[in-house]
């Protein structure tokens, strides 16, 4: 970017030199060159003229907290606690000019709540082409990390990999999917960049996000949210107070959860733990519908229906909860 910057200035320089010699002759040519010239000198504008064509890391832009609010309220569904906390979380984040060390989330609930989903909106709101942006980086533990002989390889490869994005972009998000699955020694080496450091080897963290994804504790969550259900309680009681604390314990004395035992948890580097409740009946639904209207057909109720109670519920006697979220209902719905 720089470079390119300073390339457009000496282009600039050229026309304005250019300008002198003909400024005698030709005051048409003198004006267009004029023109351009002071369009390049003008940094800004260069710089969003580059931007436009290229993508650009632009760490001082601001997020946009009321765009992303909106996009939560409307597509995510039955997530109340998530949104807000997600919210807080960016925003208090973005508005700090120094922060302390990099945003860690940690995202928890069973399988198919919206936690990819979700991952995916924030990822857009921060950098515009989202995943595919150069400055946001899934990782899958069973796909990028997945055999246990190569710890070693996979450590020194994933630090070069943080150092490399952080030091190209200082905004730059990472998301780890499945971290249930993923070995404790490639969270350890993770962890040096999470911390409260001003700079490791010269580079600064401060202003990256790490995003953590795993089903560990949904177990717990889906306990208390049976509990306010059969309490006769309304779900959008359920508070962040109620969950949180069973769920940092639960998900640490969980040694399925991968992050047990790593030191992420004990020594405080998680910033927010974010609950994703199970999902009912009545969300399937939405899913289905949102997933009708994304298709561009028209929303039959009677196929939303079916598609619904194809999927199994949870537990067996009261079958509230979707056992797979709205997982599988973009496939199911190829069948009708
Ligand atoms: N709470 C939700 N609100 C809206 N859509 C959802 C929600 N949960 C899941 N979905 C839909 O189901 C798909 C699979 O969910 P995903 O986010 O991958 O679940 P997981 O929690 O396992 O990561 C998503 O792409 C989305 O279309
Ligand atoms: C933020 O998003 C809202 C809603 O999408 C939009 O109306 C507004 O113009 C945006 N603000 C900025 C500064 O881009
Ligand atoms: C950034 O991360 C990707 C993996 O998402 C990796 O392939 C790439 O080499 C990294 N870039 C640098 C400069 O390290
Ligand atoms: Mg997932």
């Amino acid at each position: 970017m720089w470079r390119a910057a300073r390339l457009g200035r000496g282009v600039a320089l050229g026309l304005l030199l250019t300008v002198h010699a003909v400024a005698a002759f030709e005051p048409m040519t003198v004006g267009i060159a004029i023109g351009a010239a002071s369009a390049l000198t003008g940094y800004l504008s260069y710089k969003d003229l580059y931007c436009r064509f290229a993508e650009c890391c632009r760490e001082e832009q601001r997020l946009n907290a009321s765009a992303l609010k909106l996009e939560l309220e409307k597509k995510l569904f039955g997530q109340h606690l998530a949104t807000e906390v997600i919210l807080k979380a960016l925003t208090g984040f973005k508005n700090n000019k120094n922060p302390k060390k990099p945003l860690t989330l940690s995202l928890h609930g069973w399988a198919g709540t919206g936690k990819n989903f979700v991952s995916q909106i924030v990822a857009e709101n921060l950098h515009s082409k989202g995943l595919k942006s150069n400055f946001v980086h899934l990782f899958v533990s069973t796909l990028h990390f997945p055999h246990e002989q190569q710890i070693k390889l996979y450590q020194d490869q994933l630090q070069g990999w943080i150092r490399g994005n952080v030091s190209a972009c200082a905004s730059s998000v990472f998301i780890f999917d499945e971290m249930d699955k993923l070995h404790p020694g490639v969270i350890d080496a993770i962890k040096p960049f999470l911390d409260y450091y001003e700079q490791v080897d010269g580079v600064s963290y401060r202003k990256a996000i790490f995003i953590f994804l795993s089903n560990a504790g949904g177990d717990l969550i889906t306990k208390i949210a049976l509990d306010f259900w059969r309490a006769g309680r309304k779900r959008e009681d359920i508070q962040l107070k109620d969950l949180e604390p069973v769920l940092s314990v639960g998900v640490f004395n969980n040694k399925h959860s991968g992050l047990w035992h790593s030191g992420l948890i004990d020594r405080n580097l998680i910033d927010y733990f974010i609950p994703f409740l199970p999902l009912e009946y009545r969300h399937v639904k939405m899913c289905i519908r949102a997933e009708m209207r994304a298709r561009g057909s028209v929303i039959d109720e009677d196929i939303v229906t079916r598609v619904a109670e194809e999927m199994t519920f949870f537990p067996k006697s009261e079958k509230i909860y979707s056992d797979k979220g709205c997982k599988t209902v973009q496939s199911r719905l190829d069948f009708h």
